[in-house]
């Protein structure tokens, strides 16, 4: 993370490459650097901070006159953003240049195994063992060195690199991160985003999975997995600048929420066992003795952060046996809680700067609780003073109404709970492992809900229009967690008027608000409790209620008292929250659409409440 840039051409590189990486600030870094041939020298200037920094640091040494080059902003994820972990990474020798964008999962054994081959290296970043890896198996030809590499390393990448024993060529290739490559006038480009590089051309490659991109200032072409020849055509970028930002999607919302199965992706993968039995939280700094001796947990967050903390609840008091209580931060500070040594607090906040959620998590350390963040952003207030911190690794989000922020705290709640069973003995091994072969699944199964959205903007085109003013949301277990942030997303960037209730809460006294056509949303995704959820829902339908159920596939028991229906791919029954609110974000998205309203900057609201 965040944006990588290339160029060969003949134009000077440094300012090209300062200039496309400054496309890219919008989505947010916290380190930045360039690599060049300058003559026969493969230079390297990096520092943590902004580009400015950067750019002045160069400026006071002399701009070095050079063709090719690589960029790199990077938002820290998994180590801290100093000088010595910036990018790019350089091998042993520094012959060797790379950026690289992404997670690679195996990064631990082959830098033990590169370190036993005599590699030294200097940063904590997963990065560093490519342009090692590069050095080991190069013997006079990049492409087919980066070849050697691709095939060995796991986890996901876009990763450009240069050498200066061959400074007439750029190699890069793609999984599972974007890379694109631009076209010029006998010059080229690379980058993460099309952004980077709409001001030299509109005309671009796009890679796919396990491609190779190799250029020479007399062509460029690209490459499969295997070496061979990969026919392309080319993309020419219609939008302008500003829509580029959002990679031709309509909204940044829309964009976030089709960015979650890599972000989804990326919060897993490093996190569980290669061998896909256990999970190892590396950063968390707890030890097994201190795991046992909690008596209870909290969970304190605002909005969608408190949603994500109910379904914790749900979730880690079933896996670990442990009291879980979930708090809004606003709160919690305020009502002197009963916290010890022997608590758990877990603070959950996207930006790290939630005012309450800071407040909270301070009056935890001040009462001696131990505190765990759960945050996206790197060095964030909330990460610099909780005690351990498990980041989701979604990448800048900047609709206001929050997506991947949700479903990848989901994921560390997941992971949370499956570590405290594991060292608390409360799950099985088998149990454990059966539940990560799903949860490796989930990412996939978020994309094949996204790739049917149509589905879902035909029923926000037919239900939600300008003269909808109430909906609810109903649910049992789960399912109601999952219902509160559903009707959350849609109040706030459409501004009907919709409520989250627990399915077995309305005959006390909501029933009288049930007419003739009052649109409800019904999940029932949680088997054990599906027949009761399917009488409250034959009770609304009996006082004349429009529901929309949302189903795992296979289901007929809803599908038959229901008016509409959408199916979700079968996962475990604990993990189902992660595919039920995809339907109900697109839901409030096309509502939204349909409506006019301001999508990513709904009135009254802003992205990061840092006051009180
Ligand atoms: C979500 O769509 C909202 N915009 C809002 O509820 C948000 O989740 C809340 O303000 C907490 O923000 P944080 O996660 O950055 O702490």
């Amino acid at each position: 993370m965040c944006g990588i840039v290339g160029y060969l051409g003949s134009q000077s590189a440094v300012p090209i490459l300062l200039n496309c990486l400054k496309q890219l600030e919008y989505r947010g870094y916290d380190s930045a650097g360039i690599a060049i041939l300058n003559g026969d020298d493969l230079t390297v200037a990096k520092s943590a901070g902004k580009i400015s920094f950067l750019e002045n640091m160069l400026q006071e040494e002399g701009i070095p006159e050079s063709h090719v080059g690589i960029g790199h902003t990077r938002w820290a994820t998994q180590v801290r953003p100093t000088d010595l972990n910036s990018p790019p990474d350089t091998g042993c020798t520094s012959n060797f240049a790379v950026v690289h964008n992404g997670i690679i999962e195996n990064y631990q054994a082959i830098k033990e195994w590169l370190q036993k081959e005599g590699h030294s290296f200097v940063s904590e970043t997963d990065a560093e063992v490519l342009p090692h890896l590069v050095e080991h198996f190069y013997q006079g030809d990049l492409e087919t060195a980066v070849l050697e590499v691709i095939n060995r390393v796991e986890g996901s990448y876009a990763m450009m690199v240069f050498t200066h024993k061959e400074p007439r060529k750029l190699v890069a290739a793609r999984k599972d991160s974007p890379l694109i490559m631009g076209l010029g006038e006998k010059e080229y480009f690379l980058a993460s985003d099309i952004p980077a590089i709409l001001s030299y051309t509109r005309q671009a490659y796009i890679l796919e999975d396990g491609e190779v991109a190799v250029l020479k200032p007399e062509g460029a072409y690209i490459l499969d997995w295997k070496g061979l020849p990969v026919d392309k055509a080319i993309f020419k970028v219609e939008w302008d600048a500003a829509a580029a930002e959002k990679a031709g999607y309509d909204h940044f919302m829309r964009k976030e929420m089709h960015e979650q199965p890599r972000a989804l992706k990326d919060t897993l993968s490093s996190r569980i066992s290669l061998d896909n039995r256990y999970v190892q939280l590396n950063e968390v700094s707890l030890t097994p003795q201190q795991i046992k001796d909690f008596t209870r947990i909290k969970m304190v967050g605002c909005g969608t952060a408190y949603h994500a903390g109910i379904v914790g609840k749900y979730l880690i008091e079933k896996l670990v046996r442990i009291p879980v209580e979930v708090d809004i931060a606003s709160e919690f500070r305020y009502r002197d809680p009963l916290l010890d040594e022997r608590t758990l607090v877990v603070v959950i906040s996207q930006s790290g700067e939630t005012a309450d959620t800071l407040a909270a998590l301070r009056e935890a350390k001040r009462k001696g609780a131990r505190v765990l963040a759960v945050t996206n952003v790197v060095g964030s207030s909330i990460s610099r003073e909780a005690d351990d911190v498990l980041y989701t690794w979604a990448g800048p989000e900047i609709a206001v109404a929050s997506t991947k922020a949700y479903t990848t705290q989901l994921i560390c709640m997941y992971l949370l709970g499956l570590y405290l069973a594991q060292v608390r003995r409360t799950l099985s091994e088998e149990e454990i492992a059966t539940m990560i072969t799903h949860l490796r699944q989930l990412p996939q199964q978020v994309q094949m809900i996204l790739n049917r959205e149509q589905q879902i903007k035909k029923l926000a085109e037919t239900y939600t229009r300008s003269e909808l003013e109430n909906i609810f949301f109903i649910g049992r277990g789960l399912d109601y967690a999952v219902a509160m942030e559903g009707s959350l997303k849609l109040k706030e960037i459409t501004y009907i008027h919709a409520e989250a209730y627990a399915a077995g809460e309305l005959k006390h006294g909501t029933f009288a608000l049930i007419e003739e056509g009052f649109p409800i949303i019904a999940l029932g995704t949680q088997e054990s409790l599906l027949e009761k959820t399917v009488n409250n829902v034959k009770e609304l339908k009996a006082r004349g209620a429009t529901v929309i159920g949302l189903a795992l596939k296979g289901d007929t028991q809803l599908q038959e008292c229901v008016d509409e229906i959408i199916y979700l791919p079968r996962t475990h029954n604990d993990l189902t929250s992660i595919l039920a609110v995809i339907p109900l974000q697109l839901l409030a998205y096309y509502a939204a659409v349909t409506r006019g309203t301001n999508v990513d900057q709904p009135r009254n609201l802003t992205k990061a409440v840092t006051v009180e």
